[in-house]
């Protein structure tokens, strides 16, 4: 995990993400990675609001009681994501848009984290993640998952622009960046709750054009963006698709491509 500055938790003030905080009764490595994202810990319980917090020994994000007080976690040893990752294979579509099913991929940046799910998916596959998120609770969620779990993701706190910007010129450039800006169609009546939740604190949606243009300008061989079959490519030049059961891959080939 990498550290957040000040600047960034300007930014964070700045997009209106909720305030979430961590529940009394976290334990130690709970209280590690709150520090860490400079998230705070509640003295007392807070239904009222978004909070983290341990329920029969595990991590969960819990909706404030005014949206219905569900809560979610993000649990990789058993359930649909534990499945999903388990039963990955290098030709499913995400992993084929990244070209992993012809050759080894080492690195990845998922630019747009979330929940951490194709992150998870792309660790188990043999890649090193790089996981940016700038909703400072998600990457406590993901944090958590990844040190139950050990996968290889590194959880960086912050704006994937500016981080992506910074990182164009280094020495060591990753091969792909992975973009997954979009949130399923809000007017679902069935919208999941990870969604909802993450739809709730993720602040106002990200620009998308800049987004692009930095991921492109980072990346050593190409852009992966997942969309909405039914949505149009977030650029006209899009090198080719990769279409999946409910959603479209569109690939976009860096000038270092081989
Ligand atoms: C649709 S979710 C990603 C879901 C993720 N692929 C998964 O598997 O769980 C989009 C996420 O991108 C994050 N995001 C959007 N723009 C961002 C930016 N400029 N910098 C960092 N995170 C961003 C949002 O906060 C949100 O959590």
């Amino acid at each position: 995990m990498k550290a957040a500055g000040p600047k960034q938790d300007q930014h964070t003030h700045m997009l209106e993400i909720p305030e979430v905080t961590l529940a009394p009764g976290a334990c130690d490595s709970d209280l590690l990675i709150a520090e860490h994202f400079l998230l705070k810990v509640a003295t007392t319980p807070l239904p009222e609001t978004w909070q983290l917090l341990r329920h029969g020994g595990r991590m969960t994000l819990q909706a404030p009681a005014d949206a219905g007080g569900y809560q979610l976690e993000l649990n990789l040893t058993e359930g649909p994501m534990a499945r999903r990752v388990r039963t990955a294979r290098r030709t499913d579509s995400l992993p084929r848009a990244i070209g992993m099913h012809r050759r080894r991929v080492e690195r990845i940046i998922d630019a747009t984290a979330g929940l951490g799910r194709d992150a998870m998916v792309l660790s188990a596959l043999g890649c090193a993640v790089t996981a940016i998120e700038r909703v400072p609770a998600l990457c406590f969620l993901l944090q958590v998952a990844v040190e139950e779990s050990a996968a290889n993701i590194d959880v960086v706190r912050g704006d994937a622009v500016e981080w992506l910007r910074a990182h164009a010129e280094g020495p060591d450039p990753a091969a792909v960046v992975y973009l997954d800006p979009m949130f399923s169609d809000p007017k679902k009546a069935q919208v999941k709750k990870e969604m909802q939740a993450c739809r709730a604190l993720a602040g106002p949606p990200t620009d998308t054009s800049a987004l692009l243009a930095a991921a492109r300008a980072a990346a050593r061989d190409r852009v992966v963006v997942k969309r909405h079959p039914q949505h149009p490519p977030l650029a006209d030049d899009v090198s080719f698709e990769v279409r999946g059961d409910r959603v479209r891959f569109d690939v976009y080939l860096t000038s270092g491509a081989s």
